[in-house]
This record gives C-alpha cells, sequence and structure tokens, in this order.
C-alpha cells in the first residue's frame, strides 16, 4: 500500500469516528427537583444543590452529568452509546471518578467466546 493510501485511510478513519460519535445519541431525562426551602434552586440531593446553570456530576450514578435549569428543573445527560469494537463485549466504565462525559470511556473484553 503506498503511503498515499495510507494517509487517505487514516484521514476516513478519523472523519468516520467523529461522525459516528455525533450521530451516537445520549440518553436525556428531565426532572422537577424544585424545593421550597431552596426558591429557584435544582435540589438534587441534600448535599446537592445547585443554581440555574451549574452542571455536575450526578449523584447516585456512576456516570451522568445534572444540569440544573430554571425553577428546579434538572436534565440528566448519559454516555452516548458506542458500538463495541467487533469480538468485544462491552464491560463497565474504566473509571467511574472521572468527570462527565471522561467517565463514558468503557473497558472491553476482547477475548473469543465459545
Ligand atoms: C415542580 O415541583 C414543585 C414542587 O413540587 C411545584 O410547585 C411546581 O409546580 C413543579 N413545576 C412544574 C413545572 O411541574
Ligand atoms: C475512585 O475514587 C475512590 C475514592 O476516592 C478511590 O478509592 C478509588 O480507588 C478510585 N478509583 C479509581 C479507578 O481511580
Amino acid at each position: 500500500m503506498s503511503h498515499f493510501n495510507v494517509a487517505a485511510l487514516l484521514a476516513c478513519a478519523v472523519v468516520c469516528l467523529l461522525a459516528a460519535s455525533h450521530h451516537a445519541q445520549a440518553a436525556v431525562a428531565r426532572a422537577n427537583f424544585s424545593n421550597p426551602t431552596y426558591p429557584g434552586k435544582c435540589v438534587v440531593t441534600s448535599d446537592v444543590i445547585m443554581s440555574p446553570g451549574q452542571t455536575g456530576k450526578a449523584p447516585n450514578h456512576p456516570c451522568a452529568s445534572v444540569t440544573c435549569m430554571d425553577n428546579g428543573h434538572v436534565e440528566f445527560h448519559t454516555c452516548a452509546a458506542v458500538a463495541p469494537p467487533k469480538g468485544c463485549k462491552q464491560r463497565d466504565f474504566v473509571n467511574t471518578n472521572r468527570s462527565f462525559p471522561e467517565c463514558c470511556e468503557r473497558a472491553y473484553d476482547c477475548r473469543k467466546y465459545i
């Protein structure tokens, strides 16, 4: 294979990966976490009280973000679904201590089954 072909292949691989990640849809969930004790804030848990516009890692979830909207409404975002490499099984998140979306990185088990 010539150098030109290798370069073209790499360029395609990068573009295709970007296109694929762009199309992968992350789940979004909305909820009402308003609390009269904290008007206008999002009371996600007794420890996690956010102001509108703030984003953080969702509590009680290994890897999701929570964004405080107006009037105590929040938006949860989970990781985009990514197909595992061919012949591999998707395992757990690599490190759920990372912030979102870095925590979305998955481990894969690519041993042959059967
Ligand atoms: C959100 O919940 C609060 C308290 O339960 C309620 O007063 C408010 O009307 C709710 N907002 C919406 C848009 O449902
Ligand atoms: C994640 O954080 C906890 C608590 O700080 C720590 O015990 C654990 O080892 C960390 N895990 C990784 C994979 O870094």
